[in-house]
């Protein structure tokens, strides 16, 4: 850590940026502007093989993301409130250590298929591929070492489009279990407007499944807070896909109408967190896929809205992707330490991360998650900011 914090020092002064330090962690300060700055490179630890972790801090339209090359991690998300102060809004750890020992995927990318895979068997063209079981009886988020678990390869970028990171990863062919050697590029860009937009594209060498999603636990008041029970949410969907106690969707797609799965309107995530609905005891609150009644679209189109009102903070979420997994923070238990060194209880985050459906590969009515060889796997999700 001590290493970790005079090596960054070092290399914030030589960006020419103030060096921080802030709970214990040294930081590069952005100059406060809300116009784009080239990314800035820094050291934020080494693995226990010796590989150089590096955190890459952006910002463009007033929105500050530090993202690492370990797992493609936004360690960091800065929004305004309404009165201009900033805040993290996203949860995760102030060291390398924490995300390789604890990590519950906070801010992670997730692949090579985001969400749970039955027993993680799948059956394509008539041969059956074994993956890696990491959760319960079931593949969740890729297996044992997924992409969350992977370093890197990033490159910065300006141009029209914004200030950015293109984050390079190369899955071999068995890796995890799954075929075909997968070559995965995904691009953050931070807008002139402060959007964060996410990018995925993979290519195949041989027949796959592919589901690339993106981690991050919000808290809009701030990650350490507390509850995120008081924020708005709403999700354009009327049905969801109910699951069994392994939170493997049965198949059945059920309407939301009359149940607490119900966010078409926005309502706080507390109102109905506790009304003792089968599906909610099974996944001790909130962890289901909804089914975006837009579809799968050529652009990405709205998803959802969540609202914090005590802050004002806000987010909407706009993607592609036919589905989206709402998961309310049940697991964090209050062991694990969060950035700014307050402990996460239950409650204390949300993810909403956009997707095809859970178990697509098993479930021939669900969207296909198939990738082919010549094919491009391409989807994108836009996040964009309020107060
Ligand atoms: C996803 C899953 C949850 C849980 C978290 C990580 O969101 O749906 O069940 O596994 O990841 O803790």
């Amino acid at each position: 850590m001590e290493l970790n914090r005079r090596t960054v020092i070092a290399s914030a002064a030589a960006a020419g940026l103030a060096a921080t330090t802030l709970g214990g962690t040294a930081e590069a300060t952005p100059a406060g502007s809300s116009k784009g700055r080239k990314p800035v490179k820094e050291l934020f630890g080494t693995l226990a093989d010796g590989t150089k972790v590096h955190r890459w801090s952006l910002e463009n339209g007033g929105t500050r993301l530090k993202v690492l090359s370990y797992g493609g991690i936004v360690q960091s998300l800065e929004i305004p409130d309404r009165r201009g102060r900033y805040a993290n809004v996203s949860a995760g750890f102030d060291n390398l250590d924490d995300y390789v020992a604890s990590s519950p995927y906070f801010g992670a990318l997730i692949g090579r298929y985001g969400n749970r895979i039955g027993k993680g068997q799948f059956t394509l063209d008539g041969k059956s591929y074994q993956l890696s079981v990491n959760d319960g009886d079931n593949s969740l988020h890729g297996g044992a070492k997924g992409f969350d678990k992977r370093v890197w390869d990033v490159e910065p970028f300006t141009d029209s489009s914004g200030v950015g990171l293109h984050l390079h990863y190369t899955s071999v062919d068995g890796e995890m279990g799954y075929p075909g050697t997968l070559k995965v590029k995904v691009t953050y860009t931070l807008t002139r407007h402060g959007d964060w937009i996410i990018d995925y594209e993979a290519t195949t060498d041989k027949a796959t499944v592919v589901n690339l999603t993106s981690h991050v636990y919000w808290n809009l008041g701030g990650e350490g807070s507390g509850t995120i029970e008081d924020h708005e949410l709403q999700i354009a969907a009327t049905r969801y896909t109910p699951t069994d106690s392994g939170l493997i969707p049965t198949g059945e797609l059920a309407k939301v109408a009359g149940t607490p799965f119900d966010f078409r309107h926005s309502k706080p995530i507390g109102r109905d967190i506790r009304a003792g609905h089968e599906q909610q005891v099974m996944a001790k609150g909130f962890d289901h896929n909804w089914v975006l009644d837009k579809g799968i679209t050529a652009k990405p189109e709205h998803a959802a809205t969540l609202r914090d009102p005590s802050s004002g903070r806000s987010l909407k979420i706009a993607t592609n992707e036919p589905g989206l997994q709402f998961y309310s923070g049940n697991f964090l238990d209050g062991t694990l330490t969060g950035t700014s060194g307050r402990v996460y209880r239950q409650g204390d985050a949300l993810c909403l991360e956009t997707q095809h459906f859970p178990d697509a590969p098993n479930h021939p009515s669900f969207p296909s998650t198939v990738l082919r060889p010549g094919q491009v796997y391409r989807t994108r999700t836009v996040h964009t900011f309020g107060s």
